[in-house]
């Protein structure tokens, strides 16, 4: 079922740092969410999760930083019970298999605490523990910034496996267009607050309209040359 925000906006310290915002997310969508650092990017990304689970939908959060979501103190086991608790689930031992196996963190020790993990193993748990209630859309907040690009690649490569066939959209909300034009059909570019373009990956990298799109395009050095 198709998901549907509007008039999202948010005020902070007296400043509207999210202009009203209107959005439709159909179900398998893949749409990058991009702009400049400070456009609000993570701000719409906050409030279209919190409209969405207050209108009941299954919306899941993966954060910039593995640290955002895993407590140090606590064992991987722990946090992924704690997950399922969370959703109202009972635990599940094939699930798990199953979402460990595709995000390929099976061979993680679980009585480990996080920082017996690896960054990248880290990260690909907490996406992993953001697919245990089938969510209607996944929000990915810079998901791979901290990780180095190999390590990156690989993540999105095993999340986009995982997602392919499923009703499972997402929003990859980054600064870096190269690596959103690669993962998405579709691009929304966000300037100071304000959705200002929404267009099919190829539109907005060949005719963007906007100023902001216009500079987001125009590093086109990254785009595949013939050898
Ligand atoms: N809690 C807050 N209080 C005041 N200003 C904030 C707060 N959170 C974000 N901002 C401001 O809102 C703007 C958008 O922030 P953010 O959504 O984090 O941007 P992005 O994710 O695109 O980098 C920035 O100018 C930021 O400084
Ligand atoms: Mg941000």
């Amino acid at each position: 079922m198709t998901l549907s925000v509007s008039g999202l906006s948010t005020e902070r310290s007296g400043r509207i740092i999210l202009h009203p915002t209107s959005l439709s997310i159909e179900p398998s969508a893949r749409i990058g969410l991009v702009g400049p650092s400070g456009s609000g990017k993570s701000t719409l990304g906050h409030a279209l999760i919190d409209d969405l689970h207050r209108q009941g939908r299954i919306v899941a959060h993966v954060p910039q930083s593995p640290d955002e979501a895993l407590d140090p103190l606590r064992t991987m086991r722990f946090h992924w019970h704690e997950a399922e608790a969370a959703l109202g689930l009972p635990h599940d031992a094939p699930r798990q298999q199953q979402l460990f196996s595709a995000l390929g963190i099976a061979h993680g020790d679980l009585r480990k605490r996080p920082w017996g993990w690896s960054r990248g193993m880290q990260q690909r748990f907490v996406i992993a523990m953001a697919l245990i209630g089938s969510p209607e859309l996944i929000v990915l907040d810079e998901p791979t910034s901290a990780l180095d690009p190999v390590v990156a690649a690989d993540s999105m490569d095993l999340l986009d496996r995982f997602l392919s066939g499923r009703q499972t959209a997402m929003i990859l909300i980054t600064h870096d267009l190269a690596l959103a034009a690669q993962r998405v059909s579709q691009l929304m570019v966000m300037d100071n607050g304000c959705l200002v373009e929404q267009a099919s990956t190829s539109a907005l990298l060949n005719t963007p309209k906007t100023k902001a799109a216009k500079a987001l395009s125009a590093h086109r050095n990254w785009m595949p040359h013939p050898c």
